[in-house]
């Protein structure tokens, strides 16, 4: 059962990519099973820095297929756009698969993700505006177009006239947009069908055969645990399911195909976007940790909101995931720390203590860490190749988090290049 799935623990940015990247030296196939190109997973590796939207991160690999599974959804101008950017670099994209089934994002959601947010005002979800919610949206109430519709213009035109009698509809009389023009989406889309077709493939056929080959498959996961539509922090969510059981459903796959479980964590917390972050901060550490760790969105810029570790949403990821393992990423960034802390447990206003995340929105909002505290190491660690050679203080933090989570950690990374990766005495 050699299905491996890379999940991230927190709101994201934890550096799922350069995980990815690191462990398809092993792979056959590297597959995204959710989301779309509100993810931006950044890869730095072979004097190359990509920061990856839509393509899995297993592109920089020869003997790996890329596929893009019909959980996710796509935006075909970003695609082909992500594909010359990389064909530009000198990298092969030829092997890129795309599922038939995957749902298209087409420019009246992108509208509506727009002027939904500005709606809904000091309300808004903070949300990356690429469409994704209205996508989905659309999949769920079964007027979704689809990758293979594309490929039939009689469907694919009968398809869209049907979705813009209603989209038109919002869109001029709720939100006094201009309607749009059927042929010109018409038009457009088919143009990208001559650089689509090539890539669209039954990929749940494919990963089967890759399966039953023996040969290893990664589902690299985008977003993260708390943007979980369903485990998340709702409504501060994304609208798909990031969380490991999500590559079931969006690859194709029975839990049985899945053994590894690889959540990452970041060593300390970020969030983008609004919602409950109960170890928020605002002091000096903030900014220290924002500028060392460059904490700003990998595609839309955004000044990403740092807090403490949080260990017991990292306790839920666990739970959640059934995660076997963690990564623990920018373990660098804390170095000139005197004191690090980590979130325990929460308290709420009446002093009732919680050792789990608490699912009614109203507390989890209002909670106060719980924080233990730990030395820092004061000195950088960027070069450090091997566990034992981490400062005793920061092997105490890793060997801290392992036993808060409950579940080793089988790698840390001291930098964001592919070789600043320690393997730990677990893995190796
Ligand atoms: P993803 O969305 O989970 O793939 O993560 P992103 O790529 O959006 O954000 C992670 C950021 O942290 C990227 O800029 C990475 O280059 C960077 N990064 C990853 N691991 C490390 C690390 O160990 N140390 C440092 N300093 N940066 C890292
Ligand atoms: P990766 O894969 C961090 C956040 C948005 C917003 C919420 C909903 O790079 O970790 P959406 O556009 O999905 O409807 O926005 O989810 N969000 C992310 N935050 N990393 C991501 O992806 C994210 N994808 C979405 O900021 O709060
Ligand atoms: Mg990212």
């Amino acid at each position: 059962m050699p299905g491996t799935v890379i999940v991230g623990t927190q709101w994201g940015d934890e550096g799922k990519g350069r995980f990815t990247d690191l462990l398809c030296e092993d792979m056959s196939m590297v597959v995204r099973y959710q989301g779309g190109h509100n993810a931006g997973h950044t890869i730095i590796a072979d004097g190359h820095t990509l920061a990856l939207q839509l393509v899995p991160s297993g592109i920089l690999y020869r003997h790996v297929t890329p596929v893009i599974g019909n959980g996710v959804v796509v935006d075909p101008a970003v695609l082909i756009a992500e594909c010359d950017m990389l064909e530009g670099k000198g990298i092969d994209t030829s092997r890129l698969k795309l599922s038939g089934n995957a749902h298209l994002i087409m420019p009246y959601h992108q509208e509506l993700d727009k002027v939904t947010e500005r709606f809904l005002g000091k309300n808004k979800l903070g949300t990356t505006k690429r469409g994704i919610g209205p996508s989905y949206a659309d999949k769920a109430t079964r007027v979704g177009i689809r990758v293979q519709d594309l490929l039939d213009e009689k469907i694919f035109s009968a398809k869209l006239d049907l979705a813009l009698r209603e989209k038109n509809g919002v869109l001029a009389k709720v939100y006094n947009r201009l309607p749009m023009k059927a042929s010109e989406i018409f038009t457009r889309y088919r143009s990208y069908l001559e650089r689509l077709e090539p890539m669209i493939a039954d990929t749940v056929e494919l990963i089967h055969e890759t399966l039953e080959r023996n040969e290893n498959v990664l589902f690299e996961g985008a977003q993260a645990t708390f943007l979980d539509l369903d485990q998340g922090t709702y409504p501060y969510v994304t609208s798909s399911n990031p969380v490991a059981g999500g590559a079931c459903t969006g690859a194709g796959v029975g839990p049985r195909h899945i053994n590894r479980i690889i959540g990452v964590a970041k060593a300390y917390v970020t969030r983008v976007g609004s919602g409950p972050f109960p170890t928020d901060l605002f002091d000096e550490v903030s900014d220290l940790l924002v500028d060392r760790g460059g904490e700003y969105g990998t595609n839309t810029g955004r000044r990403r909101r740092p807090g403490w570790l949080d260990a017991v949403m990292l306790r839920h990821a666990v739970r959640l995931n059934s995660l076997t393992e963690l990564a623990l990423t920018k373990l660098d960034v804390l170095a000139p720390l005197t004191e690090l802390k980590i979130c325990v447990a929460y308290e709420d206003e009446s002093g009732r203590r919680y050792d789990h995340v608490p699912y009614h929105q109203s507390v989890l909002h209002k909670v106060k860490p719980v924080y233990e505290t730990l030395p820092g190491w004061g000195a950088e660690i960027g070069e450090v190749a091997r566990f034992e050679d981490l400062p005793a203080a920061a092997r105490d933090y890793v060997a801290a988090i392992e036993s808060l989570a409950g579940v080793p950690v089988t790698f840390c990374s001291v930098g964001p290049a592919r070789g600043q990766t320690v393997v730990m005495p677990a893995a190796a």
